[in-house]
């Protein structure tokens, strides 16, 4: 699985300008155990700018573990994670994010006696940016009509909308979203997907984990499978959305239309 990320590295890379035509993010044979329990192995994949990349596989495969792995929440023992230029291996998380990488995790975990708005203050940059609270509540209407009710009270719905927003208040160049469908009604995916949609075509590489394959497949412009912590498949996210018989080998029976 290497050769996938090597290959992508070098058919981007350009001799003249290497900062910018590298991958955004690449690693390159990722081990990483929760104590002795070995959970990744060999994991070697790449995001590149303005790519959204699918991370697929069942319940357990380690995805989370792969984005906590990037995101030095629980550094890698092995193998390298290059991120804009930097080798971040073994970085402390805080300074991974301050680097640019923004996080939407799994369960969307944020202050639940907080409102929406005190939420998305939290989490703003400092050093200011594109995306301003101002600017995630146009582009989010629904936010803004929630701004004064405590996050613990939103619906699965809005509380991912406002993992999102408050992962963008932070103008992340990179943004690891952990399974954004999860637990939600099949209309609410469709919004919240429909944000994913809008950020990919405002050119945000985004690195998608999620157990529904065919929903990542939609907006991904490759994907990765993952079992039992090892690459078992990389390529174009079209190609392996139009070989359903190919998912289903990969990823059990748990294909969702
Ligand atoms: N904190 C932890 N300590 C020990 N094992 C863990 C921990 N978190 C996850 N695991 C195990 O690591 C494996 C991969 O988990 P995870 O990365 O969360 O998978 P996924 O996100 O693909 O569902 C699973 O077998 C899980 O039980
Ligand atoms: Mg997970």
């Amino acid at each position: 699985m290497r050769i996938w990320a090597k290959a992508c590295w070098i058919m981007s890379s350009d001799p003249g300008d290497s900062t910018t035509t590298k991958p955004l993010l690449a690693l390159d044979g990722v081990y990483t155990n929760y104590g002795k329990i070995r959970i990744l192995r060999d994991v070697s994949m790449s995001v590149g700018r303005g790519e959204v990349v699918a991370l697929l596989g069942l319940n357990g495969a380690g995805k989370t573990t792969t984005l906590r792995s990037i995101l030095g929440l629980t550094p890698p023992r092995a193998g390298t994670v290059r991120y804009d230029g930097h080798d971040v291996t073994g970085w402390p998380a805080y300074k991974i994010a301050r680097l640019g990488v923004g996080y939407v995790p799994e369960g969307r975990r944020m202050f639940k006696d907080l409102s929406t708005l005190e939420n998305l203050q939290l989490a703003e940059n400092a050093r200011g940016g594109e995306w301003t609270i101002a600017r995630v509540f146009e582009h989010l209407p629904k936010l803004n009509e929630l701004r004064g009710r405590k996050s613990g009270r939103l619906s699965g719905g809005e509380q991912e909308m406002l993992a999102i927003g408050r992962a963008l208040v932070s103008n992340p160049r990179l943004l690891l979203v952990d399974e954004p469908s999860q637990g939600l009604g099949p209309l609410i995916v469709e919004d919240v997907y429909r944000i994913l949609t809008e950020l990919k075509k405002t050119g945000h590489s985004i690195l998608l984990v999620e157990q529904n394959a065919l929903l990542a497949l939609r907006i991904a412009d490759r994907a990765y499978v993952l079992d039992s912590g090892r690459v078992v498949h990389s390529g174009p996210a079209a190609e392996l959305a139009a070989d359903q018989n190919r998912i289903r080998t990969l990823m059990g029976l748990e294909i969702k239309v």
